[in-house]
């Protein structure tokens, strides 16, 4: 049977745990997220200001809805905070070494009977559930970026997980609007398996000629109605963490179309790590929308290409 959760605890406030976050006050837990420096909770915290001042403005929440959201959430550099927590999300670094260091301070602190789950993209999540003394109560909660808007969960079972913590995390995910998979503990589970060799192959059609950047992103925003173009994808899923993912796919699978491209690694060396650091495959620089580049680029492209005045670029890239 699953658990009932009363109090979520949030590792991370970056690009994925700020989201994680944010859900889980809007569905109503109580949420204390948990970051390694009083500057990057603050950061953390003011995104996800920013987003629910944008949905008073949307009128998509009211102020005092609003407010209470803000209030459920309760920022803190200590893992003591997490004490009474029935479920633990960890969002932190894809780094595996961290990740067991940061396990081995919380379980110490957290109460016996909680839950935890990993967000890892990649990494295996028995590997974490083993350095636990929890190795039942352990799961992967995979969110999709923007946590806050993609109905995506994968649930991930370990071989150490139990029939009933595989329950809770699963129920906890319904209970928060997303639609919930389960997955087998694989590299990539079942969304990366398939989405980040696509993301390097576009990398590669690059290098290799077979189109521009925005042609190649315009040729999967219009020709198989993707949201985004693979490598406006790969900006915003970040180039280092794409190639830190490949890098353990290629690794886990032994297959080439899992390796990290040239062009990839050079950026990701440059410090080139796509939208978050304002420039990757588009240059985000300035005080813009971060999709307005590519968004930009796109625009012009369909609208040059469409005799009749740019239906398309008017129904694929709304302004
Ligand atoms: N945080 C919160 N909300 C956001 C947001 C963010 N970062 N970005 C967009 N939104 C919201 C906006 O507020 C907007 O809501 P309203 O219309 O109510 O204001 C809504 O999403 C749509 O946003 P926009 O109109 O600005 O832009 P859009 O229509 O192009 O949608 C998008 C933006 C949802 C990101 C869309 O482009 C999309 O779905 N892209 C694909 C994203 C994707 O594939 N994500 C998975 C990446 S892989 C991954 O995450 C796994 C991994 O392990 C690497």
């Amino acid at each position: 049977m699953a658990q009932q959760i009363k109090t979520v605890g949030v590792l991370g406030a970056g690009l994925m745990g700020h989201g994680i976050a944010q859900v889980a006050a809007q569905s109503g837990y109580d949420v204390v997220l948990r970051e390694v420096d009083e500057a990057t909770l603050a950061k953390g915290i003011g995104k996800i200001e920013k987003q629910l001042a944008r949905a008073v403005e949307k009128q998509r929440l009211s102020q005092p809805d609003a407010d209470e959201v803000r209030a459920r959430i309760n920022g803190t550099v200590h893992y003591r905070d997490l004490a009474d927590c029935g479920l633990v999300i960890e969002a932190i670094t894809e780094s595996l070494p961290l990740k067991l260091e940061m396990w081995r301070e919380v379980d110490e602190i957290v109460k016996p009977d909680a839950v935890f789950a990993t967000n890892t993209s990649s990494l295996a999540v028995i590997d974490q559930a083993a350095a636990t003394g929890r190795p039942g109560q352990f799961v992967g909660l995979h969110y999709f970026n923007p946590a806050q808007v993609m109905k995506l969960v994968e649930v991930v079972r370990c071989v150490t997980t139990t029939d009933e913590a595989f329950e809770t995390a699963y129920e906890f995910a319904r209970s928060e609007g997303k639609l919930a998979v389960a997955a087998k503990d694989k590299a990539g589970f079942i969304v990366n398996r398939l989405l980040v060799p696509y993301m390097l192959d576009a990398i590669r059609a690059h290098e290799q000629g077979v189109g521009s950047i925005e042609d190649i992103d315009t040729g999967m925003m219009a020709g198989a109605s993707h949201p985004m173009g693979p490598l406006t994808l790969a900006d915003f899923v970040g180039l280092d963490t794409l190639a830190a993912i490949a890098d353990v796919m290629v690794d886990a699978y032994g297959e080439e179309r899992f390796s990290a491209p040239e062009t990839l690694k050079k950026m990701v060396s440059a410090g080139d790590f796509g939208r978050k650091s304002g420039k990757g495959f588009y240059d985000y620089s300035g005080d813009k929308m971060y999709l307005d580049f590519a968004r930009q680029a796109v625009t012009r492209l369909l609208a040059t290409q469409e005799p009749d005045g740019g239906f398309a670029a008017q129904a694929l890239v709304p302004a």
